[in-house]
Parts: C-alpha cells; sequence; structure tokens
C-alpha cells in the first residue's frame, strides 16, 4: 500500500464517521512562543481543546505536518524522524473513549486489515492527578483484545501533553504492533527496545489543563485526539521492518545511493540522517523559516549541517547539487498533498545552498582541527562551534565515534559566558541605533515593521 492511500483511506473513513477534513496547518506554530514547531496534530487545535468553538464542527480529521527535535539523535533508526505526518482526528466535547477507541480497531483491522490478533494495548496506569483507566482497557476487552495484551505504564508513557509548558493533556492508551512476531521472553512487552513491537497510534483523552502552577484543572468538556505516524504505519501495513523502505524514503535512498556509489544496507544509519534531515529542511523552509544561529533558523542550520556531515561522510563531494537533487525528490513526491512545496521550490533550492556553501567554507578546516584534540572537552567544543560552525550534536557525533564524550551543562556554561561577554561588548554601539529614543528614530523603527509585515504577506512568510 502506498502513503497516498493510506492517507486518502483515513481521511474518508472518518469523514463517513461524520468528521470534517481540515488542511495541515504550519510547522511553525503561529500563536505559540512556547514552542518553536508543530509537535502534534493536536498543537494547531489548542484553543479548541480548551473549549473553543472550532468553525467546522466538534468532529475533524486530518494529517498534519509534524516536527520533533527531541529524539534527534535517535533518527537513524528503523522509525524515528525529524519531520513526520501525523494522522489525526478529534472529537471537541463529542464522542468519547468508547468510539475513538472503537474506530481505532475498527480503521486498523477493516481498513487496514492489520491481524488483530498482533495488536497490543497499554493504558494508563494511574495516579494522583488521574485514576486507573480501566474504563479503556474494557472497551478494549469488549473488542476482543485479551487481558494478556493489555498493559498498564504511568505517566512516562501513558500520558500525553501539553505540547507546551502548559495545555490540554490527559490519559491515552496506545496500540503496538508486533512486527517480528518474536519474543525474547517473559519480559518482552510494548516499549520493549527489542524492536519487535512498533507503537502505531495513540488515543488521547484529553480532560485536563495543565496550569503553570503545574497542578491538573478538569477541562469543562473532554476531548479526544488521535495521533498516527503516516511513516510508521505505513510500514507496518506492508510488512516492512524498516520505514525507510517504504514508498516515502525509496526515491530518497535510491538518490543517495547514486550519489555516493555506496549501498543502503552497509550505511543504514548514515543514509537515514540525510534522507530525514533533507525532507525536514524541505519541508520547514517551505514554511517560511530561514537558516539563522536563532530559534526554528538555527534547527534548520543544524539539519542542514549535519546532512552535509553525514554526506561528507558518505564521500558524497558536491554538497550543494546532492542536497538540492535530493530535495527535488521530495518535491516531486510530495507536492501533490503540499502544494506550497513546488511554488517554493526555487527558495528551498536558494536557502539550501546559501547554508551548504556557507556551511563548507569552513568545514574541512573545522575538520582538521577536529582531529588535532586528542581529548574533547565543552571549551574545545565551543571553540569549534564559534569559530567553525559545528552544531554540538555534530561535534559530539564526531567524538562519539573515538569513545568520547562531551559535558553538554559545561558546553552551555560556555556558551553563556560568550554571550554575557558579546552583551557587555555591544551594549555602547546601540548609542545613535535603538537606545535614541528620538521622533524620527521611532518613527523609521514603526515605519519598518509596517513594511516587513507587508511584505511578509505579499511574498510570504520568509522575508527576514
Ligand atoms: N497528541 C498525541 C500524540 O502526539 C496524539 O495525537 O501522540
Amino acid at each position: 500500500m502506498k502513503a497516498s492511500e493510506v492517507r486518502q483511506k483515513y481521511l474518508e473513513f472518518f469523514e463517513k464517521k461524520g468528521h470534517k477534513r481540515i488542511p495541515s496547518a504550519s510547522l511553525v506554530p503561529q500563536n505559540d512562543p512556547t514552542v518553536l514547531f508543530t509537535t502534534a496534530g493536536m498543537h494547531p487545535l489548542v484553543p479548541y481543546l480548551l473549549g473553543e468553538v472550532h468553525p467546522m464542527g466538534k468532529r475533524l480529521v486530518d494529517v498534519q505536518k509534524c516536527l520533533r527535535t527531541d529524539d534527534i539523535d535517535e533518527v537513524g533508526d528503523f522509525n524515528h524522524h525529524t519531520f513526520f505526518e501525523m494522522l489525526g482526528n478529534w472529537s471537541l466535547g463529542d464522542y468519547f473513549k468508547e468510539d475513538a477507541i472503537k474506530w481505532s480497531y475498527e480503521f486498523l483491522t477493516q481498513e487496514l486489515k492489520l491481524d488483530s490478533e498482533r495488536i497490543y494495548i497499554t493504558c494508563f496506569v494511574g495516579d494522583e492527578d488521574a485514576p486507573k483507566d480501566i474504563e479503556s482497557a474494557e472497551i478494549w476487552k469488549s473488542l476482543g483484545i485479551p487481558e494478556e495484551r493489555i498493559f498498564f505504564f504511568d505517566k512516562k508513557d501513558n500520558w500525553w501533553g501539553p505540547a507546551g509548558i502548559t495545555g490540554p493533556c490527559g490519559p491515552d492508551t496506545e496500540m503496538h504492533y508486533d512486527v517480528t512476531g518474536k519474543s525474547h521472553g517473559s519480559d518482552c512487552k510494548p516499549g520493549c527496545s527489542c524492536g519487535r513491537f512498533s507503537e502505531v497510534w495513540n488515543d488521547v483523552f484529553m480532560q485536563y489543563n495543565k496550569m503553570s502552577d503545574g497542578s491538573f484543572e478538569k477541562l469543562p468538556e473532554p476531548n479526544v485526539d488521535t495521533g498516527m505516524g503516516l511513516e510508521r504505519i505505513l510500514a507496518v501495513v506492508n510488512g516492512l521492518d524498516d520505514d525507510y523502505k517504504t514508498d516515502l524514503w525509496v526515491g530518497a535512498i535510491d538518490k543517495i545511493s547514486e550519489l555516493s556509489g555506496k549501498q543502503y544496507s552497509d550505511n543504514t544509519k548514515t543514509f537515514r540522517i540525510i534522507a530525514d534531515h533533507t525532507r525536514a529542511s524541505v519541508f520547514v523552509i517551505s514554511d517560511g523559516i530561514i537558516s539563522s544561529n536563532k530559534q526554528q533558523g538555527y534547527v534548520l542550520r543544524r539539519l542542514i549541517r549535519r546532512t552535509i556531515l553525514q554526506m561528507s561522510r558518505l564521500g558524497i563531494e558536491k554538497y550543494e547539487d546532492s542536497i538540492n537533487s535530493l530535495a527535488d525528490v521530495y518535491i516531486q513526491l510530495m507536492s501533490d498533498q503540499y502544494e506550497s512545496l513546488l511554488k517554493n521550490k526555487k527558495l528551498i533550492h536558494e536557502i539550501l545552498s546559501d547554508e551548504v556553501s556557507k556551511f563548507v567554507r569552513t568545514l574541512d578546516k573545522g575538520m582538521k582541527e577536529a582531529e588535532k584534540i586528542e581529548k574533547i572537552d565543552a571549551k574545545k567544543a565551543f571553540d569549534l562551534y564559534q569559530t567553525y560552525g559545528f552544531p554540538l550534536e555534530l561535534t559530539i557525533e564526531l567524538f562519539a565515534d573515538r569513545g568520547q564524550t562531551i559535558n553538554v551543562n559545561q558546553f552551555k556554561e560556555e556558551f553563556k559566558k560568550h554571550q554575557d561577554l558579546s552583551r557587555t561588548t555591544s551594549a555602547g554601539s546601540f548609542k545613535g541605533g535603538l537606545a535614541d529614543h528620538s521622533l524620527e528614530t521611532t518613527r523609521l523603527h514603526t515605519v519598518t515593521h509596517l513594511l516587513h509585515k507587508s511584505l511578509r504577506e505579499v511574498l510570504g512568510g520568509h522575508v527576514q
């Protein structure tokens, strides 16, 4: 089954159950300064989960672009990605556990034809904030899932949200699929690191609003937020043990093979990082981000620089042409679903090329410098960042190969020391700039903001 077919089936299935299809929101949250990117399908819906009325009604369904950098270090394995698509259906104070669980089960077993015998369930075990979710477990049992395949876990595994610091959250029930059918012992259960299970879908029962003091207040209406990663379910549906073997990735993997002359099977981790980070960069740029040393721009910079480092390891030399031709594979593959990719093709090439040329200027020198370092420490890592633009995780990765580690907190301290220093030095330079509160300066300042806003409206969010 192809990705487009899974998306289609999902949207149509929930439309038949009375849901309205909504478009994917931007990867860059519009009204939430607490997070850099949209990390889940529920994110753009937070105001509605808190009680605001949604213009499309109480039942919604979509495919949302998401980006998560929390587990960027896991990218390189068979099923972690920075950018991914999340299939989601919502009840805004409408149906609850019974229908949500029943429809998840129906979709997996009837539409995707997954083997019900291989579906395992996890539910919330309960704590001082919320009770044990026996109700969900009973619903699963009524659908035919035996008790031996239902597990109870704590907040770490079976509680979702809030997406930022405060907001809607609640206990969840997850569906895991036994991919290999090979148990390694009696303690092998969902969440096991042996690779037997793939977590495919999460039904969250949002009953609480987490407040800034850490307490949980009951929401006026309970909601349902479900999320299923397209990449993972696609692999499971096709009986594959590797997301990168599905049609979402094969074109890119073939392209990397062509560019490097190497085989995927001999270099899985490197191939996957290049494929994942390039795809994420394409989508981030298309949603209006330019690489920089700040916030979303710095995430993009790190994604591109890490891609280049991995390309160099694979022996790919023409970085700029290579990353652009790889970007084209995704633009072509995914423009049907996300038409802005095609519209922004030129911009995507420009930003990728620009960042590559900035990094390449210092990459070789930085690599030579890194080779000279016998024992890495936070200060030396900071020097590599400062002088050669090596993001920390890139240096961590380089030295991990030599069995050396870096103290991240010490690195942050070095960073802060440097920031304090440059703030002190530059304080004087604002004289005649923003520190000058003359009427003329204020007027020019305001007009710059107005012009900037208009340019963004006419030309797009990428204008900086
Ligand atoms: N918010 C939940 C998740 O991201 C379900 O959509 O897993």
